[in-house]
């Protein structure tokens, strides 16, 4: 489908181990093409993402990965108005390879660069292809790399009102299914293992009753302890009772934050958006008044589409930037009082 009556910039994400680039339109995101080429495979075998392998394997996919988005979208780089690139946060080896590669396209194509806050692109991932969030609106975005819960009056300007003390809810799941003898990443295999089992096991369900702060590393020890305490364990249960209680926090904070701020819409993003279980527990009237949306599951996880969306935000409210910018492996969302 090529963009005629659209604007149109080229992203590129590189924060950990996807190497992704998009067609994404001014015009309500449009997204003409994602491409991802994912290391799944290649880490694996480590049982995590190795950095330096993720960097090297950025710099043999990057190329390959720009054209597919370019010849998918139908374009040539003439037809671009910017190059949009995730800044961080991340791995500073694959940021690096991501930010060149955006750098010597924008310099040799004369296109500006947008330099995009991978948060952002989480929050603008559930925007893509026209999809509408009515403001003011409450995010909760759950990755391998941060839990945090947002109030928006509109788009741009977030308030945190929550965050973990320790690991990412995403980052529990995946220490928990490598313990459970999983190949990474474990964390997609405890939603599907979970509704077999039952949630006997009795596992704390950590800051639970008050604020918006979250904690996942106490929870994800007692699965250890029950590992080693235990001399017969059910798998599907000790899975479902830690997925269960996951997502009772997760819940639990979410409707707390829509009880207070009443708004409008509740967008979940991050890796752990994609959750089949998440998506049900949410699912029909769960927070009341209001309505809950989810990116597409292809969305939820790491991509360049919606760098690409928050790319559009941030050039159009804040301009190009200068090409001098390193990357910033542990940049925070910038946030209002
Ligand atoms: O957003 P993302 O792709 O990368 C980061 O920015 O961190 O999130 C990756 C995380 C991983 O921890 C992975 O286990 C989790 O998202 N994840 C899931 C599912 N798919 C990915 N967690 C639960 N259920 C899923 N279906
Ligand atoms: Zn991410």
């Amino acid at each position: 489908m090529k963009p005629i009556h659209d604007k149109v910039l080229l992203a590129i994400e590189t924060s950990c181990d996807e190497t992704a680039a998009a067609v994404i339109g001014k015009n309500e995101y449009t997204v003409y093409s994602s491409a991802v080429a994912s290391q799944i495979p290649l880490h694996a075998q480590w049982g995590g993402v190795v950095p330096a392998v993720a960097s090297q394997q950025h710099v043999l996919a990057m190329n390959q990965v720009v054209r597919s988005a370019l010849e998918e979208a139908e374009l040539s780089p003439e037809d671009l108005e910017a190059v949009a690139v995730t800044v961080g946060p991340g791995l500073p080896g694959s940021l690096a390879v991501g930010i060149s590669a955006a750098k010597a396209l924008a310099l040799g194509w004369s296109k500006p660069i947008v330099p995009v806050n991978h948060l952002m692109g989480h929050l603008f991932s559930a925007q893509l292809n026209g999809a509408v969030i009515e403001f003011p609106a409450v995010y909760l975005l759950v990755s391998g790399g941060h839990c945090m819960l947002f109030y928006a009056k509109e788009p741009g300007k977030y308030k945190l009102l929550g965050t973990t003390k320790d690991d990412s809810v995403g980052e529990a799941y995946d220490k928990v299914a490598r313990e459970l003898g999983f190949p990474y990443p474990g964390g997609p295999k405890l939603d599907r293992l979970a509704p077999s089992g039952k949630a006997v096991y009795p596992l704390p369900r950590p800051m639970l009753n008050s604020g918006y702060d979250f904690s996942f590393s106490g929870l994800k020890s007692s699965v250890r302890r029950v590992l080693d305490q235990e001399k017969e364990i059910d798998t599907a249960d000790l899975t479902c009772s830690f997925v269960t209680a996951c997502m009772e926090v997760l819940t639990t904070k979410l409707k707390r934050a829509c009880d207070e701020y009443s708004p409008e819409n509740a967008v979940v993003v991050g890796g752990v958006s994609a959750s089949p279980i998440l998506r049900e527990l949410l699912s029909n009237d769960a927070l009341g008044d209001t309505r809950v949306v989810f990116p597409s599951l292809k969305y939820a996880t790491d991509n360049a589409a919606m760098i690409g969306a928050a790319g559009w935000w941030e050039y159009i409210h804040n301009g190009p930037s200068a090409d001098t910018f390193a990357m910033m492996p542990r940049l925070a969302l910038s946030t209002i009082d």
